[in-house]
């Protein structure tokens, strides 16, 4: 059982997460003006779902202190202890041009990156689809995971309309000793990285802020303006890469770029060229 860690953590570096506190930051339109906050959840995905079916509106957020079951990409769990990180689900009406959706869970990278580098000096990338890593230029060693994104589509009602809820966990406020053995070498925080507790409401102001500015234009302009935005960020076009796929064996090639759907172009050592669309991805060089 990881231990919690908020003990040194105290106000005024980090009260903890209420209802008004986020207020206090937030200037978004429609994102979080329907907002839940809550000790512990099982996942907020899952709450949010639940709010969803039940009739919560576009851009409605849940936000938990900790998840007893906090999900990860490809049937992974997301460590969630209390005491100083962020756990939240956002809810986006689906666009007409569905087709567009796979798009989102690359929008939520890029709000994720320019959130914390609103507020930090810290020089963060994105290895596809949606992990964002720290890099750690100068300082030696790998690149490491500071955010991870679950998109969950879902039906919201018997007519069968569409919505999709964004989970974001960002490691905030977690020591190293909190993480699980298996993860230090590969994960980080905030603390971590810059060496002391960050405050989490202005940092979930700034990301949900960053969420509306960009489902804004992805809904007004469509997808370019975000896969720019994206490719600018994303450590992975270019390099030499292994993709572990579920269901199959691992494949290595060149990432050459995106496809109009957001999947990975890999060029493989025969010249084949694959778009990806689900898979763990490890840069090699
Ligand atoms: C990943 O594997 O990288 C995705 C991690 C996503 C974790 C977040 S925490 C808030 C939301 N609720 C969940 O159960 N998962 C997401």
């Amino acid at each position: 059982m990881t231990p919690p860690f908020d003990s040194s953590l105290s106000p005024p570096f980090d009260s903890s997460l209420s209802l008004d506190l986020i207020r206090a930051h937030l200037k978004t339109r429609a994102i979080g003006v329907v907002l839940s906050v809550h000790d512990e959840v099982d996942s907020t995905n899952r709450v949010l779902a639940d709010l969803a079916r039940a009739g919560a509106p576009h851009g409605a957020v849940v936000v938990a202190e900790s998840q007893t079951a906090g999900r990860g990409r490809l049937g992974r769990s997301w460590v969630s202890p209390p005491g100083g990180n962020l756990y939240t689900s956002i809810l986006l009406a689906t666009p007409p041009a569905s087709n567009t959706l796979t798009w989102i869970p690359l929008l939520a990278a890029v709000a994720i990156v320019r959130a914390v580098t609103t507020l930090t000096s810290l020089s963060l990338t994105v290895k596809w689809p949606n992990d964002v890593l720290v890099t750690r230029d100068g300082r030696g060693g790998t690149a490491r995971k500071l955010a991870g994104i679950l998109v969950d589509a879902i039906t919201t009602d018997q007519s069968g309309s569409k919505a999709v809820v964004v989970g974001i966990g960002l490691n905030v406020n977690m020591p190293s000793e909190a993480f699980p053995e298996d993860l230090r070498a590969s994960a980080t925080s905030l603390l971590i990285e810059t060496g002391r507790p960050w405050e989490r409401a202005p940092i979930l102001a700034a990301l949900l802020g960053e969420v509306e500015r960009l489902d804004d234009q992805w809904r007004d302009q469509g997808t370019s303006g975000i896969a720019a935005a994206y490719e600018s960020l994303c450590a992975t076009i270019g390099k030499q890469v292994r993709i572990e796929m579920a269901g199959s064996g691992p494949i290595e090639g060149q990432a050459e770029g995106l496809a109009s759907d957001g999947a990975l172009r890999v060029r493989t050592e025969e010249g084949k060229l694959l778009e990806i669309r689900s898979g763990d991805v490890v840069h090699l060089r």
